[in-house]
Order: structure tokens, then sequence, then C-alpha cells
């Protein structure tokens, strides 16, 4: 695989700590060419629950100053006696820092990859490419914005934590809708991680265990919440239903933005095979656009659902 290796020419040793989330940071990071293939050294590896891993890595870089909510990296996976994953796997941005140097993964163990990627022990070498994509929208910068609503399902909750920091640390305040299947399976804690978005979040979560997650019980209740409290923006990830939901409950608020972080199978995630591509309709111009290159960020409201095409 051809990949575009490019240094932070421009970041000056020792690293400096990961600066505060203003709007500078982001700027500097977005001029800066970083995707690169990192090696890294597992610094921590452990079960959250029955399905889900925790991967603490230390990279070779400052990654952490050029990794934005939303991006995500090709994480090659170890060849085992059992399993011999031959692409990258894509996995979202789960946190940063606080060192310059580290970056976080939450995965489900579910294939050949990821079940490679779970034996691998603290101390071992992973090879990661990115950061790849595209980032949210968040107006930090005005205070417009007071209210944004987080809908995630799955690993949706891995790909959006990063964007519940950023919106915290923006003194934003937060409507959290969490679906799991039981609450054995919602890492709430694990989604909302700090103190301040803890304080700042109004957190609903329905299960599929009590029929709560359904979508004729779902969707009245997320239609109450946006009547009830002016929102600012709606994000998602993690579930196809979800997205259709929101699709027809944002029809009344066209003044909110809307994004989903999309998950699509990807073989090179650099733009080339075409794999990912998903058809959207903008503004009623239907456009194919390659989640890995174009997104995964999306407008809610370009999606068009699922369709077949060749
Ligand atoms: C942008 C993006 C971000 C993601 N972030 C996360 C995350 O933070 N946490 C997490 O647990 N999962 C995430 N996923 C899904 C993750 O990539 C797949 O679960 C993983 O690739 C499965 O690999 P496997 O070899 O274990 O499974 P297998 O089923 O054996 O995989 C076979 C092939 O299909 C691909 N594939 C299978 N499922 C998916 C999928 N859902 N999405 C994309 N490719 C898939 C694999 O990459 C591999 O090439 C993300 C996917 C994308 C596209
Ligand atoms: S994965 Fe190859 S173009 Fe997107």
């Amino acid at each position: 695989m051809s990949v575009a290796t490019l240094t932070c020419a421009n970041v000056t040793r020792p690293w400096a700590p990961v600066p505060p989330d203003t709007h500078a940071a982001q700027e500097a990071a977005c001029r800066t060419p970083t995707v690169a293939t990192h090696r890294c050294r597992v610094l921590a590896h452990r079960a959250v629950n029955a399905r889900y891993r925790y991967l603490r890595l230390q990279a070779d870089a400052p990654v952490a100053l050029t990794t934005q909510p939303g991006q995500f990296y090709q994480l090659k996976c170890p060849v085992t006696d059992s399993d011999a994953p031959f692409l990258l796997r894509p996995m979202s941005v789960y946190g940063t820092g606080p060192e310059p140097d580290t970056i976080e993964f939450l995965y489900n163990v579910t294939g050949v990859g990821t079940r490679a990627l779970a034996t691998l022990p603290e101390g071992a070498t992973l090879d990661i490419v990115g950061p790849l994509g595209n980032t949210f929208t968040l107006n930090t910068q005005s205070e417009q914005w007071q209210r944004v609503m987080l809908v995630a399902r799955g690993v949706g909750l891995a790909t959006m934590a990063p964007l519940v920091q950023r919106a915290a640390a923006a003194g934003l305040k937060l409507t959290v809708v969490m679906s799991a299947r039981s609450e054995a399976d919602l890492m709430r804690d694990e989604f909302l991680r700090s103190p301040q978005a803890r304080a700042l979040a109004d957190v609903h979560c329905v299960f599929d265990t009590d029929g709560s997650s359904a979508v004729e019980a779902l969707e009245p209740r997320i239609r109450t919440l946006l009547e009830a409290t002016p929102h600012d923006a709606v994000y998602t990830c993690g579930s196809h239903r979800l997205l259709m939901l929101l699709q027809r409950v944002l029809h009344a608020h066209p003044h909110i933005t809307a994004e989903v972080a999309m998950e699509q199978r990807m073989a090179c995630g650099m733009g080339v095979c075409l794999s990912c591509v998903r058809l959207f309709d903008r503004d009623g111009d239907k456009q194919f656009l390659r989640v890995c290159r174009e997104g995964p960020v999306f407008p809610i409201r370009d999606v068009v659902g699922e369709v077949d095409f060749g």
C-alpha cells in the first residue's frame, strides 16, 4: 500500500503540552500536513466490558496536537497464529493526550482484525496511519451556540467522545442520548469521561431490552427534547436507524446544524480505491462521495438511505 508519509516539520521539540481547546490550535492543526505512518508502543490495553477494549498508544510524533474529533486512523493489526488480517482497519480516535504523543482507541472485537488486535500486550508495537478524514462542525468561538445534542449507539460512542470533550471544554450544554442493547453495554462513563462533561450533560439512556430504543419510542422522545430546549447542533454516529430517525425529526428544525460520522467498509482509507463510496444529495445534486476522504463526517440532511448501486 502506498502511504503518503509526511512529517510534522514545523513541530518544535521537546513537545509542548497539548494546547487548550482553542480555535488557533484547531487552525494550526488543519494547516499542518500530518498524514503519516506512526510506529506506536502500546501503553495500555484492557477490556472495558464483554465486547469493547480500550487501547492507549504512544506514537513517534505529537499526534495529539494534530488529530481532530471525528478523524480516524488505519490500524495495522498483527498477524497471529489464528488470524492474518491483510487490510488495515479503520478506527476513530477515542481520545488524545494529555501527552502530545498519546492517542486512544475504543473498539469492539468483531472479526479477524480486531480479534488479532486484542492480543497485543502492553509494550508491543503497532503501526497506525493517519489522522484521516474530516472533523465535526462545532462553533466554540461565539456565544451564539449554547447547547448541542449527541445521539450515540455502539461504536458511535468512541467516535463522538472527543466531540463531547471539545464541546464541554467550550462550556456548551449537552443533551446526550445513548442507545444500547442493555445497561451492561451502555458505557456512560466512557462516553462522558470528564467531570466537566458530566456536569454539562443531560443524559437520556435507552435500551433494546425494555423497548425504549425502538424507533417508535425514541422518535417522539427526541422530538420533545428538541422542542423543549433550543439546540444549535445535533450529531450522531453508530446506527443507520438513528441517522434516518434524526433526518426525519430535523425537517422541523432547518436551522440546526446536523452531522453524522459514517462508518463504511474501507480498504485504502485514503481516497484511492473507491470501496467506501456512499450516495449523498447536496441540494438536489446526487453525488457519490468517499467516506474516508470527503467524510467520515457529513451533513445528516445530505445522506441518501441505503441504496444498491453498480
Ligand atoms: C471511519 C471509521 C471509524 C471506525 N471507528 C471504530 C471505532 O472507533 N471502534 C470500533 O470498534 N469500530 C470502529 N469502526 C469499525 C471497524 O473498522 C470495524 O469493526 C473493523 O474494521 C472490523 O474489522 P475485523 O477484521 O475485526 O472484522 P471483519 O468482519 O473480519 O473485517 C473484514 C473486513 O471488513 C472491514 N469491516 C468490517 N466491519 C467494518 C465496519 N463496521 N466498518 C468498516 N469496515 C469494516 C474490515 O476493516 C476488514 O477489511 C470504524 C469504521 C470506520 C469506517
Ligand atoms: S477506502 Fe479507499 S477510497 Fe475510501
